[in-house]
This record gives C-alpha cells, structure tokens and sequence, in this order.
C-alpha cells in the first residue's frame, strides 16, 4: 500500500518525494523554533460605531429613565452620602451602570465621570472631575438621576442628565423626564430641543417680573447658609421662587422659558453640564455667581434668559450669597 505522510496539510507519497519530503521537514523544524508561541490576542470591546454621539446619548437617557420610572416605589436600598439630606438609592447606582455600558459599547475610549462613581463631598468631586479631564479628550458627564430626594418621595420632578465635553468644553446635552416623557437636547452650535421644537429662553427683562429656581443645597455646613443669604434676598425681588429640587431639570426649564433663571451654590459638574448648554443653545446666559463664564469646573452657578444676568449677579453680590 502507498505510504503517504503529511507536512502542514500537504500530502506526500513516501519515497516518490522522500527529497522533498526531508527538505519540508528541515523547514518545518525550522519554522517551530524560529516562531514564538501566539501571545493572546486582547479582549477587544463590543463596538457599535455608527451612532451619532448625540443619538447614543438620547438613547441612553431614554433607556435608563424608562428603568428609574418603572423602578418608583420600588427602591430596594436608601443610603446616605455626606448628610443626611443627601440620599442615594440602588437605582441611582443602577441607572449609571446602565447609562455607562451603552456610552463605552459605542466609544470604549472616551472617559465618563458619574456621580455615582465619585466619593462624596466638594473636594472628591472636583479632584475627580480634574482626574477625568485628563483621562481623555471626549468626556461623559452623568447624573444618572438627578432629583434623588424627589425620587425617593414619589415627587414627579427628576430626571436623567447627560453632557459629552471635547477638551473640557460641552458639546451635547441631554435631559430626559421619564415622568413627562421630555427630553431636552441641545448641540454646540446647533440650537436646542425638546421633541423636535426648538427652546427659548423667556422675555422677562426686569428681575421683579420673573420666576426663578433655587436650591436647598443638601451640604449644611458650606453650600445652605450662602444658599439661605441668595433665598431670602431673591425672595423679596422677584414674583416668586421655585425649589422643585432637580437642578438640571429647573436648567431645562430655563431653556424652555418655564423659568427666567435659576442660581445654586455648592453643584457638581453633572448638576450642570447638559444644562447648562441647553440654557446657552437657547439663547441664555451661564455663568458662575461672580459673573465669570461657565465651565465644567463651576460650582457656584446663575444660569438665566440673559436680560436679568446682571440684576440677579447683583443682587447676589449685595447679599453676600455668592459663595467661594
Ligand atoms: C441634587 C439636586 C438638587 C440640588 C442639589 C443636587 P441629586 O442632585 O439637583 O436640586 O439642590 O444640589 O445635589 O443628588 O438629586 O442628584
Ligand atoms: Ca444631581
Ligand atoms: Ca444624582
């Protein structure tokens, strides 16, 4: 019977070709001890790249807001972070996760900043914010739901915040109230949305004439007191005040006209950042308590139609109510 033998898949009758057949084996030889073990290849993440980064983030915001809605009433764990007026829920860390794995699925090299992902306090907040900066040039910014408190009380008034920073400045910003089924979108340069009808900021050209939001700030010791000196002066200049307790959803309103501004002392960047540039995209003003340009490292912040800016900074200033 014919003997065949095989090198690397090729088949040889034995003697016929034994000249070719030596010569394959030296190569083979060869070949074995020249060539290294295959390193394992890495891991390469699920990639979807043919959304926008504004469809990813709407999407996003969508998904996780639809979850939080259905998640009403139905907490399963309330903890605290650095007072007891500052709440923290098993939906608030659930919905950043979610929020995260749909952001890195379709760019698993851009950075993300979450609340839920940070330590509590001032000082944590902004040591990670400088951190993430330098992490990458596209950064996430997420509150995965601001209005905690509102949320926890069954009060309708909260809503999911997601901003997306090139080099530290915003570029996307969407706010989503999975109660009212809104979502506020806004682009750099690109105008501002809420399902499709462009946002505006209102008219009220004299401070005495509008409704703004503030804040009860949930630091006690820091952020209240100055917060209390804001409240109180604005209390007596303006119609009225609203605290409804979600700052990018009192944001969003400023957008929308809903509201003529709104001032807080003691936020965090994800507080702010998709905000703040519905709040421009809309034809208003941003800027810290002092009057200085918003950035994503502001904390202190008067957001506003624009024509009452300087009243309110004013009136800030007088009642010492600007903070550090
Ligand atoms: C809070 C809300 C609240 C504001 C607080 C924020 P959270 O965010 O925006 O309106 O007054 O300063 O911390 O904790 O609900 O995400
Ligand atoms: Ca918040
Ligand atoms: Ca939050």
């Amino acid at each position: 019977m014919m003997q065949l033998c095989a090198i690397r898949g090729v088949y040889f009758k034995k003697g016929k070709n034994c000249k070719i057949h030596r010569r394959a084996m030296q190569v083979e030889n060869q070949l074995e001890s020249s060539v290294k073990p295959l390193e394992p290849k890495p891991k390469i993440p699920y990639v979807v790249g043919s959304k926008s980064p504004t469809a990813v983030a709407i999407n996003s915001a969508s998904k996780a807001g639809e979850w939080i809605k259905s998640r009403l009433g139905l907490i399963k764990e309330i903890n605290t972070k650095c007072s007891p007026q500052d709440l923290v829920t098993d939906v608030d860390k659930g919905a950043e996760l979610m929020i995260r794995k749909l952001i890195l699925t379709h760019f698993p090299d851009h950075a993300i900043l979450g609340e839920e992902s940070v330590d509590p306090g001032a000082e944590a907040s902004a040591n990670a914010l400088t951190e993430a900066k330098k992490e990458a040039e596209y950064l996430w910014i997420i509150d995965p739901i601001d209005g905690t408190t509102n949320f926890v009380q069954g009060y309708p008034f909260f809503c999911v915040s997601i901003a997306l920073a090139y080099r530290g400045e915003v570029i996307i910003g969407v706010i989503y109230d999975p109660i009212r089924d809104e979502m506020f979108v806004a682009e750099k340069g690109k105008g501002a949305y809420v399902h499709g009808n462009p946002t505006r900021v209102s008219r009220d050209d004299k401070l005495a004439d509008s409704v703004l939001a503030v804040g009860f700030n949930p630091d006690r010791e820091v952020a209240l007191p100055v917060n209390m000196k804001g409240i109180t002066a604005l209390s007596d200049r303006t119609r009225s005040l609203r605290a409804a307790g979600s700052a990018a959803l009192h944001l969003a309103y400023v957008a929308a006209g809903r509201l003529s501004g709104y001032y807080e002392v003691g936020l965090n960047a994800w507080d702010i950042a998709a905000g703040a540039l519905l709040v421009k995209e809309s034809g208003g003003i941003v800027t810290d308590t002092v009057g200085n340009p918003y950035d994503i490292g502001v904390r202190r912040l008067v957001a506003t139609n624009g024509k009452i800016h300087q009243e309110l900074l004013d009136v800030l200033k007088t009642a010492e109510a600007t903070g550090v």
